[in-house]
């Protein structure tokens, strides 16, 4: 997410751990130096020009465009707007019960913890189906809540320790039996697969960090199991058929009671400063009812939390797994890519200005069917580094090079990262795999300090190589080729995809890439994923004033990208204030799924249900409505 309430995630710890403005200038003019030629390649985009050796998939080049729709107008009206021939229904609301006990949701008290226990959660971000048994079985995250609009109707009193906790468990995974009958899609209510994950469920910790000091609290002196999971964003699926919940902003969550007015009373150990763990919370409240989110009392508890957590949907009395060999940052989602040999490959951002993109390698290999447990607990991380000529290496996170033992690699993973040089990224968001060829792309949604600031860990942000322009408020999607088509090679080839721009207010490098015009134009990609046919869908949390920089873009959106011809096309326009992020297809490939999250973050949408109605983020079904496939 880019917007909470007033302030953005990336806002709040700015405003509580703010960085020096310690950039030289000397780095920066280097940089910009070492752009011009680079800035050629990028504005040639459209093909593989500058993906030097690269063979295109056979067949894949298009004569005319891949595209079965026409392109729709940037909005900036409180509905979903899509291209003639489609059409968009409601599937699940935030609040909408799962089983028959609970209760429709109730706009005058906006629910109760009680409620929300037994309810879909709040702000649904990335999604994932599973056909099991003959259903459709769908797991999705709730990444946070909205303040303004779950606590919106205290006025002035605030949240009483019963709306603090329908806050907490509006967090979380939601899985959930969905079934198309005449009305659409929507929710099997009191199906045995439905189920809520929220920050009260237990979970194992596996991997190199479980047992570790630093994992240790009063509630788990083992360091081996913790509660819940909160702040889950993208997404992703195992080879074996699990789920993927990634922990993101999970600093914000935290606060000292030994605060005073003056927060920076407060000492910040720096190993939770890099994370942005802070004396004061982004206002949820949660050390008020929970003693586990009090630094003060348990310090070690952030060390707990920031991990990809895994899932399997189709066991309602499964415990999650947090699976610390892949890292702990800011995770936006995991990309799973089955090497040839069998060697699983896990790609993945750190979603902070300036911080890295990372790769997890797994020592053993999969094989159907048999156990799977040790490919997600042993393996490699690796942190990449771009060079300016359009090549790149992955950098081994080792005990040798870092001089921190494994378990510390994978709880301090971004200094780690820092050590060994990685290069200081525009916010990685999603992350995907190409079906068509061995390439990855991923979104680097903005950056307003690259080129004026360094990251939380004094990295230098210089504007260059995949990250060229200097307070970039648009964002771009870079992409990669492993050498030799080999997921686990040290080298790779790399190209910007699209510069994301305003080629109606600028004329320079913000006007963006020769595939971005003023007909589709449009800020911070953030969800990634392919199709079946190969067509890349970009969906944005960016801004929606539609002014200024961004005058004529609109309500946040969706678009499809071809990645052969570079050609781009808007096919999704969400309400008011909204983000657009979660999208998976139906088995039959006839629905595809999207997320509506925090609509009206700014207290001016009624969607979905329109006249004074509370906004409520939703998943969608979106349908042609001649039936036909859909992606
Ligand atoms: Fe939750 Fe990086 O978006
Ligand atoms: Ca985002
Ligand atoms: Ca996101």
């Amino acid at each position: 997410m880019s917007q909470q309430d007033e302030m953005s995630f990336d806002d709040f710890d700015e405003a509580l751990n703010p960085r020096a403005e310690t950039c030289d200038f000397d780095d920066v003019v280097e940089a910009a130096l070492s752009r011009r030629g680079f800035v050629g390649g990028v504005l040639a985009v459209g093909g593989f020009a500058t993906l030097g050796g690269a063979t295109l998939p056979s067949g894949a080049r298009a004569e005319t465009s891949r595209f079965a729709f026409e392109q729709i107008g940037a909005s900036t009206a409180d509905t979903v707007t899509l291209p003639p021939g489609y059409k968009a229904e409601i599937v699940v609301r935030w609040a909408d019960p799962l089983w028959s006990e609970g209760a429709e949701f109730n706009p005058e008290t906006r629910g109760t913890a009680a409620t929300q226990a037994l309810a879909f959660g709040d702000n649904t971000d990335g999604m994932e189906i599973f056909p099991h048994d003959g259903r459709v079985l769908l797991a999705v995250n709730n990444e946070y809540t909205n303040r303004s609009i779950i606590w919106g109707n205290r006025g002035d009193e605030g949240p009483n320790a019963d709306e603090i906790e329908k806050s907490l468990l509006a967090h979380g995974v939601t899985v959930v039996e969905l079934a198309h009958g005449d009305n659409g899609w929507g929710v099997v209510t009191d199906s045995p697969f439905n189920r809520r994950i929220t920050p009260r469920t237990e979970m194992a910790l596996t991997g190199p960090a479980a047992g570790h000091d630093l994992m240790k609290t009063d509630a788990d002196p083992t360091g081996t199991k913790t509660w819940g999971t909160w702040n889950n964003c993208g997404s992703g699926t195992t080879p074996w058929g699990t789920y993927l919940a990634c922990e993101e902003n999970f600093n914000g969550y935290f606060s000292s009671s030994e605060a005073t007015e003056d927060r920076k009373d407060v000492e910040i150990d720096p190993a939770l400063k890099r994370y942005g763990v802070s004396a004061k919370d982004w206002g949820y409240g949660w050390a008020r009812i929970d003693d586990r989110f009090d630094i003060a009392k348990t310090p070690n508890e952030p060390n707990r939390a920031g991990y990809v957590v895994e899932i399997d949907p189709t066991d309602p009395n499964s415990v999650p797994k947090k699976r610390t060999a892949l890292g702990r940052f800011k995770h936006e989602n995991a990309e799973c890519v089955l090497n040839s040999g069998g060697r699983l490959v896990i790609y993945m951002g750190d979603d902070e200005r300036g911080e890295f993109l990372y790769r997890y390698v797994s020592n053993g290999v999969y094989a159907p069917g048999t156990d799977t447990d040790d490919l997600m607990e042993n393996g490699t991380l690796y942190a990449a580094r771009f060079h300016a000529n359009g090549t790149g290496e992955w950098l081994e996170l080792s005990e040798e090079v870092t001089g921190m033992i494994k378990a510390e690699i994978c709880i301090h993973t971004r200094q780690a990262a820092s050590s060994v040089g990685a290069t200081t990224m525009d916010r990685p968001e999603w992350v995907t795999a190409n079906p068509n060829a061995p390439e990855i792309y991923c979104a680097l949604t903005n950056n307003r300090y690259r080129g004026i600031k360094p990251n939380k860990g004094g990295d230098l942000t210089p504007a260059d190589g995949p990250n060229p322009r200097v307070q970039n408020n648009y964002g771009q999607i870079v992409r990669w080729r492993p050498d030799s088509g080999d997921h686990t090679a040290a080298g790779f080839a790399w190209d910007l995809y699209v510069l994301a721009g305003n080629p109606a207010v600028h004329g320079d490098a913000y006007a963006g890439s020769e595939n971005v015009n003023v007909g589709n134009m449009f800020n911070s990609p953030d969800g990634l994923a392919f199709d079946s046919n190969g067509l890349l869908w970009i969906q944005t949390d960016g801004r929606y004033s539609d002014e200024g920089d961004f005058e004529g873009q609109g309500n946040n959106q969706m678009l499809a990208g071809d990645p052969v011809t570079g050609e781009i096309r808007r096919f999704l326009v969400g309400p008011k204030e909204c983000e657009v992020t979660g999208l998976c297809w139906s088995p039959d490939r006839r629905t595809m799924f999207v997320g509506i999250q925090h609509p009206g973050e700014r207290g001016n949408s009624h969607w979905p249900d329109g006249g004074a109605a509370v906004p409520r983020s939703a998943i969608i079904a979106v349908t042609r409505e001649d039936g036909d496939l859909l992606g």
